[in-house]
């Protein structure tokens, strides 16, 4: 005979108390994402793994697993899509699952003047970099007092400055740091974990997706996958509000406070 759901109270919510907490990963079909998923996992925590290709997901849990840790749920999602937070909520609900965690790490650029550039994947980018971001940051918010857990959202050093050539992508993680940084504030009294990782340049297929040459960013300000993902979980346990990795990349965040705007978006932008 299958027992009836054991609820809790929780603030006013009622709760399930036999759904298993999990982490929310989105985007860790590749790059940073996977680095994180590995991260996650190797610390004990149950994932849940989001993003459109299934089978690059899969092909990671199976790696995971094989690892001796427990294989992650995978979810297919268009992050693009606007009931994509619903869609994330309902196929939890329906595996028994829990957000202790949310890590917001799906996101993709375009290089180019914005006018020139496809509008509808510019569009998109702030459906995915973000809406999506906002959604599953606020959505699961409860889940996330109840399991003492937290939100990590990938931004990128991008976010402390406007981008020629690159002018939405730069608004998308302007805004990431913005709302995070304001989130940590105001989630910090119920005992939530609000941390915004922003990286400078890493090797990942998002160089090429966003058509970005080989060479376009100095060495110096490069970071490995790994190193970014590292840096990030340990930010996120010790409730960091900003994470920058690597001290190069610290150093360009300061710019905007010493440098004139004109100046900074001619360094940025190349012209
Ligand atoms: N690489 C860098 O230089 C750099 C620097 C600073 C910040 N970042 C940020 O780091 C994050 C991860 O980027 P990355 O470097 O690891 O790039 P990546 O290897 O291209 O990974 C991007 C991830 O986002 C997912 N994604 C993109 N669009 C999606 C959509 N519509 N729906 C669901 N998932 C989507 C992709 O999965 P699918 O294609 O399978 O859907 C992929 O897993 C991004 O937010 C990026 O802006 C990157």
């Amino acid at each position: 005979m299958t027992q009836p759901p054991i609820f809790v109270e929780f603030r006013g919510v009622a709760m399930n108390a036999a759904y298993k907490p999990v982490t929310l990963i989105t985007g860790a079909s590749s790059g940073i994402g996977e680095a994180l998923a590995e991260v996650f996992a190797a610390r004990g925590h149950a994932l849940v793994l989001a993003a459109r290709r299934v089978p690059a997901l899969e092909a990671l849990a199976g790696r995971i697993a094989a690892l001796g840790q427990a294989r992650p749920d995978v979810l297919g999602i268009d992050l693009a899509l606007p009931d994509a937070g619903e869609r994330i909520a309902a196929a939890l609900e329906a595996r028994g699952l829990a957000v202790q965690n949310v890590v917001n790490n799906a996101g993709f650029g375009l290089l180019g003047p914005a006018a020139d550039s496809d509008r509808a994947t510019q569009l998109s980018m702030i459906d995915v970099n973000v809406r999506a971001l906002t959604d599953l940051s606020l959505r699961f918010v409860d889940s996330a007092a109840t399991h003492q857990g937290g939100i990590l959202n990938v931004a990128s050093i991008a976010g402390f400055f406007p981008g020629p050539n690159m002018a939405v992508y730069h608004a998308t993680k302007a805004y990431a740091l913005s709302f995070s940084e304001a989130l940590h504030h105001e989630l910090r009294p119920r005992g939530i974990k609000v941390s915004v990782l922003c990286p400078g340049p890493v090797k990942t297929e998002f160089l090429d997706r966003a058509g970005i040459p080989q060479g376009h960013f100095p060495n110096v300000l490069m970071r490995s996958a790994e190193r970014v993902a590292r840096d990030g979980y340990d930010g996120l346990m010790r409730n960091q509000r900003v994470i920058v990795p690597g001290m190069p990349n610290q150093v360009m965040t300061l710019l905007p406070r010493f440098l004139p705007r004109t100046l900074l978006m001619r360094m940025v932008g190349g012209f």
